[in-house]
């Protein structure tokens, strides 16, 4: 006899956390399964061990999919404020930093999140199963069958919050997308995101003896979108939050423009300088506004050419502020799924119902959180799309 379940949750992350906890509380009935060991594995390393839980500006625009709108419904349902009251709730301490980024601080981090949704999940109507392999989905009459380390379960709602395929060893896996082909449903390219890039063999020669050193830039994609962050130069190529930013952007075989110098006016420093110091050198010039190892490689790599300053034409000093305003680099590729921390692409949105995340062609299979086809910025709002996701489902399972 197959065990009976109103609501079944394959994946015990944020979002499948959040919508169990929602389910529950409405009183239906839940199972939760996952194969790893134990809930939350992202959760627990995010933010450095302090999660970047939400982000006090949340909107559409912080968002990547196919459908630029699809998202607006859950964020408005279940807001960052609906979030963060929740957090005053649990008495987790937090702080804001850059751009508007929620982190856990003092004696709270990652885990206090953890504990939290276990905590909303503490109700007798929600069991949790771990260490489990899920497989014979099967569509029913009044719902679905399944079979989970060879037990058969049946249940009314199922619920696919198996995230993406980013950091496979933390147990990602692209269950749900199979789940969704085995139901007609399109999945859109996948492709990491979120990632540090690696740079072709030259490149990498010249810029990983600067590995550690980190300047603010402004960086852009082909397509004009634009973000004002550090960047990082590291042993395999370039990463900081400028670059995490802009991979979700960056298609292969496309440069990346970066202004060096966004906060210099580089043109007035070396006009300024050639009247005060003309024999001064462009490097020495530099220094002062950039990590003197970064302008000797751009200097060895012929980007830049050192010499007095009283030797350059005032065209020459203006190409010089343009050369640095307009670095372009090419990305030989990114770390790819090992390191990145989401996943672009997943199931196609024009199949769920924004307003709940149910399928509109499958009655009572959902899906929710990075599985599907939304992408946050850097900055909470990949957890955000989890927990509204999450809990609008709850509202219907
Ligand atoms: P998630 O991947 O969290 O959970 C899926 C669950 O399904 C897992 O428990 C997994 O074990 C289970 N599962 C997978 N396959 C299965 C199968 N075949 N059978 C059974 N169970 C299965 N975001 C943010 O907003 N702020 C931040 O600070 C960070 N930081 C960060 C750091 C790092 C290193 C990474 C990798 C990612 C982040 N993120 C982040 C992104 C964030 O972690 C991510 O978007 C969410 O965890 C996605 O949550 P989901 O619940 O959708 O999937």
């Amino acid at each position: 006899m197959a065990e009976k379940f109103d609501v079944v949750v394959i994946g015990a992350g944020a979002a499948g956390l959040m919508c169990a906890a929602q389910a529950g509380e409405r009183g239906r009935r839940v199972l939760v399964l996952d194969h790893a060991k134990k809930p939350g594995r992202k959760i627990l390393i995010a933010g450095g061990g302090r999660c970047n839980f939400t982000n006090y500006d949340v909107s559409a625009k912080h968002y990547l999919s196919r459908n630029p709108h699809f998202v607006k419904s859950a964020l408005a349902q279940y807001t960052n404020w609906d979030y963060i009251s929740m957090i005053y709730k649990y008495g987790i301490e937090f702080e804001e930093r850059d751009h508007g980024q929620l982190f856990c601080v003092g004696d709270y981090d990652s885990k206090d999140i953890v504990k939290m949704l276990l905590a909303e999940c503490d109700k007798p109507s929600i069991q949790f199963r771990y260490q489990q392999a899920v497989d014979n989905i099967e569509q029913q009459a009044n719902g679905f069958s399944l079979t989970t380390n060879g037990h058969e379960i049946e249940c009314e709602s199922l619920v696919i919050a198996t995230g993406g395929l980013s950091m496979p060893k933390l147990g990602a896996t692209p269950f749900g997308y199979k789940v969704a082909a085995q139901f007609g449903l399109e999945v859109l390219p996948t492709s990491a995101a979120l990632v540090p890039f690696t740079l072709h063999k030259e490149d990498k020669e010249d810029f990983s003896e600067l590995s550690g050193i980190a300047i603010p830039v402004e960086i852009t994609a082909k397509n004009n979108t634009k973000f004002k962050e550090a960047l990082l130069f590291t042993h395999r190529g370039l990463s900081g939050p400028s670059v995490l930013q802009i991979s979700s952007y960056w298609t292969p075989g496309e440069a990346v423009e970066v202004n060096l110098v966004p906060d210099v006016d580089v043109q007035a420093l070396l006009t300024r300088s050639l009247e005060k110091h003309p024999n001064q050198t462009l490097k020495n010039t530099l220094a002062k506004v950039l990590p003197k190892r970064l302008v000797e490689v751009l200097i060895e790599r012929k980007t830049l050419e050192d010499k007095p300053l009283k030797q350059f034409s005032s065209k020459a000093l203006e190409d010089v502020a343009n050369t640095l305003e307009h670095w372009s680099i090419a990305p030989n590729g990114t770390e790819g799924y090992r390191t990145a921390e989401v996943t672009l692409g997943g199931v196609n949105t024009d199949h769920l119902s924004s307003k709940t995340m149910e399928c509109k062609a499958i009655k009572g299979l959902y899906f929710i959180g990075e599985v599907v086809d939304v992408t946050g910025w850097l900055g909470g709002y990949n957890f955000q799309w989890c927990w509204s996701s999450g809990y609008v489902a709850g509202q219907w399972v």
